[in-house]
């Protein structure tokens, strides 16, 4: 058993009694592993405590049984997931209802597209469920050099491509688009979002607020909503293509 604890800090490389473990997470956040329960004091000290928990060396299981966790090394029930100061370490309500959503959802014949992939976290869980090609993509230099390392270390080289560009740079189809972008991106984006897919297949669309709901759904008018999910405010929409 551990304790787990989420901060928002901008403190680099702590040290202090009883640390295992420490990652930069999205939105100025940091998680920290802790081999015995950490004094309350000291963490304030350090910046606005978010969060304090026991947990299990596997922080996040999916519904299929598959864990995600920062710690080697990575099984066959197991991805191992590095964030290296990139999005996507699981614990954002937008990464965990993408999660879920293709978790639950059978690999098909062709190629996947997770758009603005980060540290990988999507991409890796679609190769790891069986899709044969994965194609990840992002603008930021630094998330592709965390993507490359995590699809080494989870061994998903043959499966999972990093692409460093921008989404207008690419062309279809896809068999799947996942995308947990912002919506500042995915409502004038749709066109092209949209061109991306191939008929049959499907859009799994994250990143905004649950009251921006809506909004999505109109500029994806066409395509057939399939599942809705909202976590903590946060909500992501899946769609099959005629
Ligand atoms: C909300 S994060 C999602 C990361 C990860 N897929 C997850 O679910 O946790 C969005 C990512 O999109 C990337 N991004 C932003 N604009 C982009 C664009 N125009 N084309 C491709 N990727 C973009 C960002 O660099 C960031 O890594």
């Amino acid at each position: 058993m551990l304790f787990k604890v989420v901060l928002e800090t901008d403190r680099d490389n702590l040290c202090l009694p009883g640390l295992i473990y420490q990652e930069k997470l999205e939105a100025g956040r940091k998680l920290l592993l802790f081999e015995a329960f950490p004094p309350e004091a000291l963490l304030r000290s350090l910046g606005e405590i978010i969060e304090v928990s026991k947990t299990e060396p596997d922080l996040l299981k999916l519904g299929s049984g598959l864990a995600i966790s920062p710690l080697g090394p990575p099984a066959p029930d197991r991805l191992v997931i590095k964030t290296g100061g990139a999005f996507g370490s699981g614990f954002h309500p937008t990464t965990r209802l993408c999660l879920e959503i293709l978790d639950a959802l059978p690999p098909a014949p062709g190629v996947a597209l997770d758009l603005g992939t980060g540290t990988g976290i999507l991409a890796l869980l679609l190769a790891h469920k069986g899709w044969a090609r994965v194609l990840a993509v992002d603008v930021d230099p630094k998330a592709v050099a965390v993507l490359k390392h995590n699809i080494e270390q989870n061994g998903l080289g043959g499966r999972v491509f990093p692409l460093l560009g921008d989404l207008t740079a690419l062309k279809g189809p896809f068999s799947l688009v996942v995308a947990n972008l912002y919506l500042r991106l995915l409502i004038p984006g749709a066109v092209h979002i949209r061109s991306l897919l191939a008929s049959g297949g499907r859009l799994v669309l994250s990143g905004f607020l649950a009251s921006s709901l809506p909004a999505v759904k109109r500029a994806y008018t066409d395509l057939i909503p399939a599942k809705e999910l909202v976590y903590q405010g946060w909500a992501a929409v899946s769609f099959v293509i005629p």
